[in-house]
């Protein structure tokens, strides 16, 4: 398919969260559900309740109107700054921390990570401990050498992005220039970890396109690499599932932890 590169106008027309929320995380329909879902769920649940990757503060980037990849790391850090690009993503992601009846329903993706955890019946004790954590909505801009400018932040234990850089980087070599200026918000030996799709070329929000980086393996650790972090721990995991390639055509999903030098 031919691919035109999605700008952040485009972003800014034409993504429309509640869509993005229908099309990817509504009970029975989603296309992220399963796989996806259950591939970041399982990482963070590995890497922070169980892994000991823990501290003050977590940042996540690109959050958009989610909320399932905070939901291990509500358990081990004391404050969670989320941040996005739209303003209707954080709108939306605020109709849910405040209880708004018109905010998505998570109740099914809370339930998995309950049950991950052993404790299958606390759903609304999980959402309420998420809600207490999170100190920050913010906006961000991930082509910006400071992305949170006029904002200064000082550096966090962990930072945790999901589905975001393939979006606003046009080539690998913005991504490695990203996950470089990543390094200023990352305190010295914090934690950097970066779960998404490669070899995909776009995603469908209802019926807007947008483009996707096209991610490969080798360039992808390479990036990390030549961005001055370690790499602590990859995977990758082919996508099965390939019914919804219509909607978005990634082949693999991928983790990566990483560490910023101490
Ligand atoms: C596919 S969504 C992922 C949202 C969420 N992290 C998730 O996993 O469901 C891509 C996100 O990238 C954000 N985005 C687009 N351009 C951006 C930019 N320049 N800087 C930061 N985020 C951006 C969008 O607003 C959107 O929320």
């Amino acid at each position: 398919m031919a691919t035109s590169f999605s700008s952040q106008q485009s972003y800014i027309d034409e993504f429309n969260p509640k869509d993005y929320l229908q099309t990817y995380y509504e009970p029975g329909e989603g296309t992220l559900l399963g796989e996806w879902t259950d591939f970041v769920l399982k990482n963070l649940h590995e890497t922070f309740t169980l892994g000991g990757v823990r501290g003050e503060t977590v940042l996540d980037f690109g959050t958009g109107p989610s909320i399932y990849q905070l939901l291990s790391a509500c358990e081990v850090f004391d404050n969670i700054i989320v941040s996005d690009f739209l303003e209707q993503n954080r709108a939306e992601f605020q109709k849910w921390l405040k209880k708004d009846p018109d905010a998505f329903d998570w109740t099914h993706i809370i339930k998995s990570v309950c049950e991950l955890e052993g404790n299958g019946d606390d759903v609304e004790e999980k959402a309420e401990k998420l809600r207490s954590k999170v100190k920050e909505v913010l906006k961000c801009d991930a082509l910006k050498e400071n992305p949170y400018d006029p904002v200064v932040l000082p550096p966090v234990d962990c930072l945790l992005s999901c589905l975001c850089l393939e979006a606003p980087c046009k080539d690998m070599k913005s991504f490695c220039n990203v996950l470089k200026n990543f390094q200023d918000l990352i305190k010295p030996g914090g934690h950097l970890m970066i779960l998404s799709v490669m070899n995909s070329t776009f995603y469908y929000v209802g019926k807007s396109y947008f483009s996707s980086l096209t991610v490969k393996k080798e360039d992808l650790e390479m990036a990390f690499k030549e961005a001055g972090y370690q790499i602590e721990k990859a995977v990758y995991v082919p996508r099965t599932d390939r019914s919804r390639m219509d909607v978005s055509n990634f082949q693999e999903l991928y983790f990566i932890h990483a560490r910023k030098p101490k």
